[in-house]
């Protein structure tokens, strides 16, 4: 089957490594950037994420993933994924201009009996309104709305040990077909982990992956419901943490117990400096758009937006009180820019904010992160931070040091070489990813977000 993918993003270009380690033939279009396109061609990733590099080269040494940035190959075409972004407006809402783009090309040049599936995370309508494009133009394509679940840093085992791929559509023909890819994909998986060196994460080597055929609108709203609702955990418990600040509990105690309780879960209730990336905090937002345009107010949404916004002021706040309540002149290194760990992704990174912040209070603010110091710079990091390329030059004779991206690199440095690098003591931990009482023994002053000792 030859597939093609539009947009080169991190879900189009892992989903065409994945499909052409698969066996199939992948045609990538990525006709806006030249240097991401010119960078796959030489069998490599544009972004960091883990196990790609090898599964690009393979594919592209073997001639099945064609990078190219023309829609013409589009006419031989069997399947095409629509794998593009979907930035939000000022408003909030949703940007479908390049979602739209790809309909244009695809009137212009699929052939009839082939398959349009859109991966993009699109509003509930949109589907509805691309197939009325699609008549207009007395085009009858098949659509197929395909969410994509994949998270950024663990992006090829969560696609290999999925829990669920969600096929929506009225054509169910053709939902058929676009399942029976995945579980080709499925029937590769020991292959291909082993080519891409990963391994099932927590729990999900365990799991029984299922395959959900839904409605078109459905479909649509599952995608942006699942975010919308992890990021409201997040922000549960970013609310506890502040009410666990305020009265001497721990919010790690709290939420290990809470989230034993297999109706509630363990999982996104760590309370920390907030979401961030290219997803949630735009789903979000989008989701409280959709509503608005059809009467639906979102308050509990609002709420979560709001208090994740929060998050970043509240930890420098503390920060400041613990330097004697001022930040002008102060040295503070911040580890860390990504929006989490395992990615070079900074958008939207709270990571970010922190430093930002801390730089608007007068602080002299260095940073350094392993793979993202130069996203940072392209996603709003002030340039008033001075970036630097290894831990021990952003901490060099720092009154603070922020642990503010959770990557293996700071958790298993040694803390007492780390406060020997410094001046002071004060060891923020962003994430609550340190044990409070081993980092206190090396001689620091520990914060965490909703922990017991401060
Ligand atoms: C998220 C979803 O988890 C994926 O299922 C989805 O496919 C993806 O969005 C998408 O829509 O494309 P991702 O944005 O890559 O994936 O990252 P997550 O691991 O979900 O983390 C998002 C943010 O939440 C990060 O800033 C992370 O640090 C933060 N987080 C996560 C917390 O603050 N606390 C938690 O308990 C968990």
């Amino acid at each position: 089957m030859t597939i093609t993918v539009v947009g080169a993003g991190y879900v189009g270009l892992t989903t065409a490594a994945l499909f052409a380690n698969a066996g199939h033939t992948v045609n990538l279009i990525e006709s806006h950037f030249a240097d991401r396109l010119e960078t796959i061609k030489s069998g490599r990733s544009w972004f960091y994420e883990a196990g790609l590099d090898p599964l690009v080269a393979r594919a592209i040494n073997a001639g099945l993933l064609l990078p190219t940035d023309d829609y013409a190959c589009l006419k031989s075409t069997d399947v095409v994924f629509s794998c593009m972004g979907t930035p939000d407006n000022p408003d909030g809402s949703s940007n479908l201009t390049f979602v739209f783009n790809v309909v244009d090309e695809v009137i212009k040049t699929l052939p009839d009996d082939a398959i349009f599936i859109q991966k993009s995370t699109v509003p509930v309508g949109t589907g509805e309104e691309i197939k009325r494009a699609f008549a207009a133009a007395n085009r009858s394509l098949a659509y197929v709305s395909n969410p994509e679940f994949l998270r950024e840093g663990t992006a090829i085992a969560d696609t290999l040990w999925f829990d669920r791929v969600v096929v929506g559509s009225d054509d169910v023909q053709a939902a058929e077909t676009v399942l029976d890819l995945y579980r080709t994909l499925e029937s590769h998986r020991e292959d291909i982990a082993r080519l891409a060196d990963v391994t099932p994460y927590e729990t999900q080597a365990s799991l029984k992956g299922e395959y959900i055929r839904t409605g078109q609108n459905s479909a649509e709203l599952i995608k942006v419901t699942a975010n919308a609702f992890l990021a409201l955990k997040i922000s549960f418990a970013n609310s506890i943490a502040k009410l666990a600040d305020a009265t001497g509990a721990d919010i790690k105690e709290v939420m290990n117990a809470v989230g034993a309780d297999p109706r509630i879960g363990r999982a996104f209730l760590n309370a920390g400096r907030g979401y961030g990336g290219g997803c949630f905090p735009k789903d979000v937002s989008g989701l409280i758009a959709s509503g608005q345009s059809r009467g639906v107010e979102m308050t509990i949404m609002h709420e979560a937006a709001t208090l994740n916004e929060s998050m970043p002021g509240y930890i420098v706040e503390k920060l400041k009180e613990a330097l004697g309540g001022e930040l002008e002149g102060k040295k503070v290194a911040v580890l860390g820019l990504a929006f989490k760990a395992g990615t070079s992704d900074a958008r939207r990174s709270t990571a970010v904010s922190i430093a930002n912040l801390l730089t608007k209070f007068g602080a002299k603010t260095h940073a350094y992160d392993p793979e993202a110091n130069h996203d940072a710079e392209r996603n709003g990091l002030s340039p008033d931070v001075s970036l630097h390329e290894s831990t021990e030059k952003a901490v060099d004779s720092a009154d603070a040091v922020c642990i503010a991206t959770d990557w293996e690199e700071f958790l298993a440095y040694d803390l007492g070489i780390l406060k020997a690098h410094m001046k002071g003591n004060l060891f923020v931990d962003c994430m609550n990813v340190f044990d409070p009482e081993r980092v206190s023994e090396t001689g620091f002053r520990y914060i965490g977000v909703g922990r017991s000792i401060s």
